[in-house]
């Protein structure tokens, strides 16, 4: 299937797409580049809020097929209508489509990150598995009750409003759908490589950036997850993980909130 050149304004009939990954695939071929407003600006890792140091973290093995193994193993989520939001360039998303099979919708307000993603889907032959959707957390543009899955790796910690992003979510998950959202490296990630990387992040508590790395790290603190989520109304929720500068046996290095949308709840 060849992509088409991004598209403005065409629908997504996600309401077909209810835990069917048949119908979900014809949405694969029927929508590839969705465009909406963004209501946020995009924020990423080189941004003037976040610390310098992150770089060379750049370095390390890559975390993002260690997530996508996390993510399978603890949301369990069932095929369907999948979505990375805050996918900047789709890395979880592709390492998920890797693991699991199934379709990913990229949703983030940086077109042209989400573009160099559905590049680098095509170079590895999954360019009708990857779908991208300009839009931020805190206004999906998806209709209620559609989601199987919403995954999200290093990006609430950038969103406008953390807690009105996972109404959001919530909103747009069906009864029963997951969601996976935090920041981390997975429960698999070598050894040495955690290591390295949490004692990095320590050093830089106390070095020329040291309140930028406080805020970076009180941001990915467990405390900082629960608060958002109670916030947010979500009840059937964990959050796992220790933070960005400690390992935890089951999720590894990082935080990560584990939702599982009730089938009692409205929207
Ligand atoms: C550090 S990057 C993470 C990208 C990718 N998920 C990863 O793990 O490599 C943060 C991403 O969040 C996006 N972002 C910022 N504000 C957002 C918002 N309000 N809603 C959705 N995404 C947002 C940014 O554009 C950026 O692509």
């Amino acid at each position: 299937m060849r992509l088409p050149a991004p598209i403005a304004s065409r629908t997504l009939p996600v309401s077909a797409a209810r835990g069917n990954t048949n119908h979900i695939a014809a949405c694969v071929l029927q929508v590839c580049f969705l465009i909406f407003a963004a209501a946020a600006s995009g924020r990423c890792a080189d941004d003037s809020q976040t610390p310098k140091g992150l770089e060379s973290e750049r370095d390390l093995p890559s975390r993002y097929g260690y997530v996508a193994e996390d993510v399978r193993r603890l949301s369990q989520p069932v095929k369907g209508f999948w979505i990375d939001l805050g996918a900047g360039k789709g890395d979880v998303a592709i390492a998920l489509i890797r693991e699991a099979g199934n379709p990913v919708v990229m949703v983030d307000p940086d077109k042209d990150a989400m573009t160099k993603g559905l590049e680098a889907a095509r170079q590895q032959g999954m360019q009708d598995r990857l779908l991208a959707v300009v839009g931020s957390a805190e206004s999906l543009p998806f209709p209620d009750g559609v989601a199987d899955l919403v995954v999200s790796r290093g990006s609430i910690f950038f969103w406008q409003d953390p807690v009105q992003g996972l109404r959001e979510v919530q909103r747009v998950l069906r009864p029963g759908g997951k969601a996976f959202i935090g920041g981390g490296a997975g429960s698999g990630y070598p050894k040495e490589a955690v290591a390295k990387l949490i004692q990095q992040r320590k050093e830089q508590l106390s070095g020329a950036e040291a309140e930028k790395w406080k805020k970076f790290v009180e941001l990915r603190h467990p405390d900082q997850m629960k608060e958002w989520a109670t916030s947010a109304g979500l009840t059937d929720f964990e959050v796992l993980g220790r933070g960005a500068i400690d390992d935890d046996p089951k999720v590894g290095q990082g935080v990560w909130l584990l939702y599982t949308k009730p089938s009692a709840t409205t929207n």
